[in-house]
C-alpha cells in the first residue's frame, strides 16, 4: 500500500486530508490542488482515484509533486551515488551555492551538498525529481525547526547536541548527519510512495492566478489552501533558499495580508468562472478574514456551504476560545 512519505511541511494538511476528501462534493474527476505545498492533499486525492493537478509557486514543492504525484513508476536506486561527477564540477557548484555557508550549514557540509547537486544534474526525468526531493528532505532534516529562516547563531547553538540535551532533553543528533546519510535513510520510503492511479496527473509551478487564467479546459474541483494572513505563512522564507540554489524566484499574488486577502481571493475566483464546477477552500476558525467574510464574498459566484470539524480541543476556563475548528467552504459555481 503506497504511503505519503515524511515531508514535514509547515501548515500541511496531512492529518486532515482524509476528512477533506470525504467532504468533497464529487467522488471522481479532475481536481486542481492550487496551493499544493507539501502535496499531502494531492497525494490523498491521487490515492482516492481523482486525476490530480498539483500546483505551487515554490520550486521545492514542484519537484516534490513531480516525484510523488506526476511520477507513476520511476524509482531511485541506491547506486545513484556512483554517478561520475568530477572534482571540478563540485568546486564550481560549491562556488555557486556558498551563500549557504554559515547561513544554513557549516562550510564542509555545503561542499557535500554541492556534490549532491552535481549528481542531480546528471540525472534525468523522475529520477532527478526524486533525488531532488530527497535532497530537500535532507536539507530540512538538518535544520532546527525544519525551516530555512532561523538565524545562524541559533542554528549553531541548537545543533550542539550537549546544549540541546541539557536544554530540551533531546540531542537531535539527526541535525548532524550528512546529506547522504539522510538521503539513504529516506530513499526506500520515498520509493514506496510511488504508484500509478491510472491517470496522467500533472505538476505545475506557477502563480495560482496565472494557473487558472491559462487553464484551457474545464476541471471538476479547484481545491485551495492558501497561506492565510496571521498564520505561519512565510513560505518563501521557510523554503525559498532551496529555490535559490536553482535560481528560481517567481513573483506571485499575495494572500498573506489581511487588507488585500479578500480582493485577491475575489480576483482568483473570478478567473475560475466557467473553468470549474466547484471551488473548495480550506481554512480554520482562527483565520482572518473569517469564514463568514469569505463566504459572503463568494455568494456572488454561486451556492456556498460550510463544513467544519473540531480539530484541536483546548480547555481554557470560560469558553473553548482556543479550540481550533477546521473548515471547508464548498462553492458550487453558477
Ligand atoms: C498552506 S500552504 C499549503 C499546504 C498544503 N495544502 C499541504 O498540505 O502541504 C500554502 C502554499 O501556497 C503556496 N503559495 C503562496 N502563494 C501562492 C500563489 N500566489 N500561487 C501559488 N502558490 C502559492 C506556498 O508556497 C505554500 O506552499
Amino acid at each position: 500500500m503506497p504511503k505519503y512519505p515524511k515531508v514535514n511541511y509547515i501548515g500541511n494538511k496531512e492529518k486532515l486530508a482524509d476528512w477533506i476528501i470525504e467532504n468533497l462534493p464529487l467522488r471522481q474527476g479532475t481536481v486542481i490542488d492550487l496551493f499544493s505545498g507539501g502535496a499531502s492533499v494531492s497525494y490523498a486525492l491521487k490515492k482516492n482515484g481523482y486525476r490530480v493537478i498539483a500546483n505551487d509557486i515554490l520550486y521545492s514543492n514542484y519537484i516534490l509533486s513531480k516525484a510523488i504525484i506526476e511520477n507513476k513508476s520511476t524509482l531511485l536506486n541506491e547506486n545513484v551515488f556512483d554517478c561520475s561527477v568530477s572534482a571540478k564540477e563540485i568546486e564550481d557548484k560549491y562556488e555557486k551555492i556558498k551563500f549557504l555557508s554559515e547561513r544554513l550549514y557549516f562550510d564542509d557540509e555545503v561542499k557535500e551538498l554541492a556534490g549532491m547537486l552535481c549528481i542531480s544534474d546528471v540525472l534525468e526525468g523522475y529520477e532527478k525529481y526524486l533525488f531532488l526531493s530527497l535532497i530537500r528532505r535532507s536539507m530540512i532534516r538538518k535544520l532546527p525547526y525544519s525551516r530555512m529562516n532561523v538565524p545562524w547563531e541559533q542554528i549553531v547553538k541548537l545543533r550542539d547536541e550537549e546544549y540541546s540535551y541539557k536544554k530540551y532533553g533531546r540531542k537531535r543528533a539527526y541535525h548532524n548527519l550528512s546529506f547522504k546519510e539522510h538521503i539513504l535513510d529516506n530513499l526506500s520510503e520515498y520509493n514506496s510512495a510511488i504508484f500509478d492511479n491510472g491517470f496522467d496527473n500533472l505538476s505545475c509551478n506557477v502563480d495560482s492566478f496565472e494557473m487558472m487564467q491559462s487553464l484551457n479546459y474545464p476541471v471538476d474541483i479547484v481545491y485551495m489552501d492558501p497561506p492565510y494572513p496571521r498564520t505561519m505563512n512565510k513560505y518563501s522564507s521557510f523554503y525559498g533558499l532551496f529555490d535559490k540554489l536553482f535560481d528560481r524566484n517567481q513573483s506571485f499574488m499575495d494572500f498573506t495580508s489581511t487588507n488585500i486577502f479578500l480582493s485577491n481571493m475575489e480576483k482568483l475566483i473570478k478567473v475560475c468562472v466557467y473553468k470549474t464546477k466547484y471551488v473548495v477552500i480550506s481554512l480554520n476558525n482562527k483565520t482572518s478574514p473569517n469564514v463568514a467574510e469569505i463566504s459572503s464574498m463568494l455568494t456572488q459566484f454561486g451556492e456556498v456551504k460550510v463544513i467544519d470539524k473540531l480539530y484541536q480541543y483546548k480547555v481554557t476556563g470560560k469558553e473553548n476560545k482556543n479550540s481550533t475548528f477546521e473548515e471547508l467552504i464548498i462553492l458550487k459555481m453558477k
